[in-house]
């Protein structure tokens, strides 16, 4: 595990557009898992801008989206289709036929629909890079705590404490959905690489789980501790309730030596990892 620690929730955008940057300059075509949330906005940004300044194009990438909610329809503006639009496809140069996400439509099979995107991501070459954020109770994705660490696609309840965390965003009138159809455990682990993006002292006490705590369905973000290739980019804030602080702190300095002594870390040290 690498875990990350930067000042403020900009510079875990930063870290987060560059990774992406750099994958995307070095296959063109790779397939992204990305996430919703008002975590990665700040870091939808930072690729927009990298697109803007015409160092990248998104052109032949294909994306899978962790969740989407059931029971609201793509161009109802709470949909996380409408959100990926809106915070990043509309403004880069992808094609919408490639921009994926597990929408289950009235009268769907969801058993169907979460089989046929599993299998969209193998058709596709699998996840090079999944992003993440990370609910206060410890999800990932939708997976809310006490699901299955070995799930796939399906359907899931939100819990009380995910309805409650994303009230904020709805309106008086609007219908908040208490269903979403979202990738799972497993489809998450497969990924080569994954990245977990987590700002703010709300989510110290499920960064400190998700890190440092037992693998439990409880949390189920303890399961990234399988990955094998698992960055946490945390701001200090969300890093506040680790107890290896400064054994993070060390390994990334010397990470960062490796570096400038070979070259692209990642290269270095993973030459097979894309
Ligand atoms: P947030 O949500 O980015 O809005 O905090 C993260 C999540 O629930 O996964």
């Amino acid at each position: 595990m690498e875990v990350v620690i930067l000042e403020n929730e900009d510079a875990v955008a930063e870290l987060g557009a560059q990774r992406i940057f750099e994958l995307v300059k070095k296959k063109p075509n790779a397939v992204l898992g990305l996430a919703t949330g008002s975590t990665p906005i700040a870091m939808y940004k930072k690729i927009i801008s990298f697109y803007e300044s015409k160092v990248v194009s998104f052109g032949d990438i294909v994306t899978f989206n962790l969740d989407e909610y059931i029971g609201i329809t793509a161009d109802n503006s709470q949909s996380y289709r409408y959100f990926m639009n809106r915070e990043l496809f509309d403004a880069i140069d992808i094609e919408q036929q490639n921009t994926h996400l597990p929408v289950c439509g009235a009268g769907e099979n969801p058993r169907e629909i979460g089989a046929a995107y599993e299998q969209s991501i193998v058709d596709a070459g699998g996840i090079d890079l999944q992003i993440l954020g990370i609910g206060s109770n410890g999800h990932i994705g939708f997976n809310e705590p006490g699901c299955s660490l070995s799930s796939r696609t399906r359907v899931k309840t939100l819990t009380q404490s995910t309805v409650r965390d994303n009230n904020h965003l709805f309106g008086p009138n609007e219908c908040q959905p208490h269903l979403a159809m979202t990738m799972g455990i497993a489809t998450i682990l497969d990924s080569r690489r994954t990245i977990l993006l987590a700002t703010g002292s709300q989510k110290a006490a499920a960064v400190r789980h998700a890190i440092e705590g037992s693998i439990s369905s409880g949390c189920p973000a303890t399961a990234l501790q399988m990955h094998e290739r698992v960055t946490f980019i945390l701001d200090e804030a969300a890093a506040s309730s680790l107890e290896n602080k400064s054994y993070y702190r060390w390994a990334h300095h010397q990470n960062r030596s490796l570096v400038e002594q070979f070259g692209n870390f990642h290269e270095v040290v993973e030459p097979d990892s894309y």
